[in-house]
């Protein structure tokens, strides 16, 4: 069963609430990461580093995990990036092991992209909503009943999901995917988050068929709750990721993936944000405006609880301690099936050709 929402067509998979369900469910199994005290982290950084050193590791860190994941990985000579760059970072780097701090689909990429390289991660817990609420079996009839179109996939996905796709792209380049496609004329599946492909789809006039999934972090950030803040900060730009619903999206100064928030927010001659993604990124955020203020936006509005409160529990299961006795153990190898691997690298690839190619031509060199 479809529903028509304007010229796009969503199918009816999921309801927020189940996926809400289903986040709970998996969350509930998973202990929280224990806390620690100033000298225990001081001791097991220590340790980390000799251990990244002994066993050829780096560490690649997403910009939500935890502030201190992400100084380790700075220090230590990883990076803390944006999901595309965190893809192609492993990808180059030399060292035969790489300890992706994140979520699940950041570890499989990892390991489709560098197929020889040992890929570890703190805990094989921490996956996605949006990955969770695209099974692959359901998306690939979904796909069959629509050979005419384009399968283009959020990098937030399964391995099997890729597999079944034409492109993979990451928020920071999706509109550009997408635009391109529909240069040539071509007709679009997306697929999960309903949100980002309703924005690409806005922003490029494709015609798209749009997979019905959404981040249960993003989903939270109210257009209300944040027109109230605006009123009390009439001088802040508000910076979105487009994984946050339409409203919130409408009223953005700034729409883009982490990176894209992050330049703007240094760019930017506004010295107040008020910022609509998690809250982790604020650890790189006050690290390269310090004189800025910023505010995370508010979630759920005034009488409600948020879930999330604006800070993914994937990703908050990513410990100081976790990636320690990952390091020390070699346990929680992220490993997808070779055969999987080969297919999910095709369109993978892709992205990272178009990303090259686009980059040349800006910088005048193609
Ligand atoms: P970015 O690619 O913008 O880092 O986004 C990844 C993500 O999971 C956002 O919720
Ligand atoms: Fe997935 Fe949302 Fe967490 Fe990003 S913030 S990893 S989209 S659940």
């Amino acid at each position: 069963m479809t529903t028509t929402i304007c010229s796009t067509t969503i199918p009816e998979s999921s309801s927020l609430a189940a996926d809400t369900a289903l986040v709970r469910q998996h969350l509930a199994k998973v202990a929280p990461p224990r806390v620690i005290d100033a000298g225990q982290v001081a001791d097991y950084k220590d340790r980390i580093k000799r251990l990244l050193k002994d066993k050829d590791a780096v560490l690649v860190a997403h910009y939500y995990t935890d502030a201190l994941l992400q100084e380790l990985a700075e220090e230590t000579g990883g990076v803390v990036s944006d999901s595309l760059e965190m893809a192609r970072f492993g990808r180059d780097a030399t060292a035969s092991t790489l300890v992706v701090a994140g979520v699940r689909f950041m570890g499989e990429t990892a390991c489709i992209l560098s197929p020889d390289k040992k890929v570890l991660m703190p805990t094989l817990e921490a996956t996605c909503s949006l990955d969770l609420a695209c099974p692959a079996d359901a998306f690939r009839a979904f796909c069959d009943e629509h050979p005419d179109r384009t399968v283009v996939v959020y990098a937030n996905t399964s391995a099997a999901v890729k597999a079944r796709a034409d492109w993979v792209v990451t928020s920071s380049i999706a509109v550009d995917v997408v635009d391109h496609l529909h240069a040539l004329g071509e007709k679009i599946i997306w697929a999960p988050d309903k949100h980002l492909g309703a924005y690409i789809q806005k922003c490029t006039g494709a015609d798209m068929l749009l997979w019905d999934g959404a981040c249960i972090v993003h989903e939270e950030f109210k257009a209300k709750g944040l027109l109230d803040m605006r009123a009390l900060y009439p001088d802040a730009a508000i910076l979105a990721h487009p994984e946050s619903p339409e409203a919130v999206l409408a009223i953005a100064d700034v729409i883009g993936s982490t990176t894209q928030i992050i330049n703007a927010a240094v760019g930017m001659k506004n010295q107040t944000f008020i910022v609509a993604t998690d809250k982790g990124i604020f650890y790189k955020l006050q690290q390269l405006a310090p004189e800025k203020t910023f505010i995370i936006a508010p979630t759920a509005g005034n009488d409600a609880t948020c879930r999330s409160c604006a800070h993914c529990p994937w990703m908050a299961m990513n410990s100081l301690e976790r990636l320690y006795n990952t390091l020390l153990t070699g346990n929680n190898r992220s490993v997808v099936d070779r055969e999987l691997a080969q297919k999910a690298m095709i369109p993978l690839q892709r992205m990272l050709d178009f990303s090259h190619r686009n980059k040349l031509k800006l910088a005048g060199k193609a």
